[in-house]
């Protein structure tokens, strides 16, 4: 098979290395990839958000497949213009991928289906935002709309706070148009959980947990960052858990979606609140997690191109039973640029030293480029993605910060806590 991967991050190269082992893998191509996905696939200069540039190219390829990792291309309607240029991908259209690029559809879709989440109102309306505001209370949470990097999400702990920040989206001045309608809604106290799944319109199967890391410094403090690292499985999943997830919360999105004509093929992953001992869902994406899915992909041991294709087929019934995962735990720790998630320097020089000889790891890289002498250098603001197994979180973890304090970047720096939370229990 000739298979096409979109993006530039860890999670793409993370993808494309499982995928470039798949043994149907005939030829992979990655647009734009970056300078770690070289080694396993061949990288084309097309913007992610290329879309023409991608149809054509893959047209000409004679691609078989095409799997998309960022949100913005789903968002935009990518998928669409392949199926309708008879190319399968692995993806949802962008009518499915408003799970995530339209917080207000999701709220509706839960609940018309009931499926548990926060309590929230829809607002486009400044006064009558404020208004609710001030009826709720803080803590409050403040939510744009549409896409906003990762950054949409206003955790308010007083009522000003909440008001401003309503008033700043609102008016466009902080998220454009993706904050021109915003959802207002309860805050939920508890700890996160990330939960995968994988559809193909109809059928859909469970595909790991993760605990992600999302500020900047260890003890989570400092700023929301994209993610500083990831483990997987998430500590306090179990099978039981697993089971209700799907029932309650996944099972019925995926049923919602057929039922509302907008069928998802791809990944769904649930940001879950547990409360109580009860899964509560956060957010869908329609995506895999980054940096979660280093850590995935590292346990993850069955065919990828096989299980991918098949759920871009509506097969996805005859590939279940080959998902495999290797035992234990899996580390991403993320290493980033000084002040990431704000300024931070560019083509600052990287040494990698002997960080992939540490057993039973893998450094996967973000946003690396080369220089015009080859060498490595940072182009991004989350740059590496070094990766463990170990038997053990703390086998996994102790393996990870080894290799990390192999890597030689005196311009970055990276949390020394993930997975915190499984290693304390
Ligand atoms: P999102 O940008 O939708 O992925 O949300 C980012 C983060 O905001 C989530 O991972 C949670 O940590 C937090 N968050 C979102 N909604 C809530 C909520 N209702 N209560 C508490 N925290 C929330
Ligand atoms: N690590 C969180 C995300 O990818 O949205």
């Amino acid at each position: 098979m000739n298979v096409l991967l979109i993006g530039s991050g860890g999670r793409e190269h993370a993808l494309a290395w499982h995928l470039a082992q798949a043994e149907k893998c005939a030829a992979l191509y990655c647009a734009p990839g970056n300078a770690g996905i070289e080694e396993c696939a061949e990288c084309v200069p097309i913007a992610s958000d290329d879309i023409d540039g991608i149809v054509t190219f893959a047209s000409e390829k004679a691609i078989d497949l095409v799997v998309i990792g960022p949100e913005a291309p789903l968002v935009a309607g990518l998928a669409d213009k392949l199926r309708a240029a008879k190319i399968a991908v692995f993806g949802p259209s962008a009518a499915a991928a408003r799970l995530e690029g339209s917080k207000a559809f999701m709220k509706d879709l839960c609940r018309k289906y009931e499926i548990p989440t926060a309590a929230y109102g829809r607002f486009t309306d400044p006064e009558q935002a404020c208004t609710f505001i001030r009826e709720q209370g803080a803590p409050i949470v403040v939510k744009a709309d549409g896409l906003a990097a990762g950054k949409g999400v206003i955790i308010a702990t007083t009522v000003e706070e909440a008001e401003q920040a309503a008033k700043e989206m609102l008016s466009g001045a902080a998220f454009g148009e993706s904050g021109r309608e915003i959802v207002i809604e309860e805050y939920l106290d508890g700890e996160e959980l990330s939960f995968f799944a994988l559809a193909d319109g109809t059928h859909v199967v469970p595909f790991g947990s993760a605990q992600d890391h999302k500020r900047a410094f260890d003890g989570d403090k400092g700023p929301n960052t994209g993610g500083m690292g990831a483990y997987t499985p998430a500590h306090m999943m179990t099978q039981t858990l697993a089971d209700e997830i799907m029932n309650i919360i996944i099972k019925p999105a995926i049923d919602a979606m057929a039922a509302e004509k907008c069928p998802f093929t791809g990944v769904l992953f649930a940001g879950i609140m547990m409360i109580d001992g009860k899964p509560v869902l956060l957010e869908f994406n329609t995506r895999f997690g980054d940096p979660e899915c280093q850590a995935l992909m590292f346990l993850f041991d069955g065919d990828l191109l096989d299980i991918l294709d098949a759920a871009a087929k509506g097969r996805l019934k005859d590939v279940e039973d080959q998902i495999y995962w290797r035992q234990g735990v899996a580390t991403c720790v993320v290493m980033a640029a000084q002040g990431y998630p704000a300024q931070y320097s560019q083509n600052t020089a990287i040494d990698l030293g002997e960080a992939d000889f540490v057993a039973e790891t893998k450094v996967f890289h973000a946003g690396t480029a080369r220089d015009a002498a080859g060498k490595l250098v940072n182009q991004g603001g989350r740059v590496l993605g070094v990766t463990s197994l170990g038997a053990t979180i703390e086998e996994s973890r102790s393996r990870a910060y080894e290799a990390a304090g192999r890597i030689s970047w005196p311009e970055g720096f990276y949390r020394k806590d993930i997975g915190w939370r499984a290693a304390g229990r």
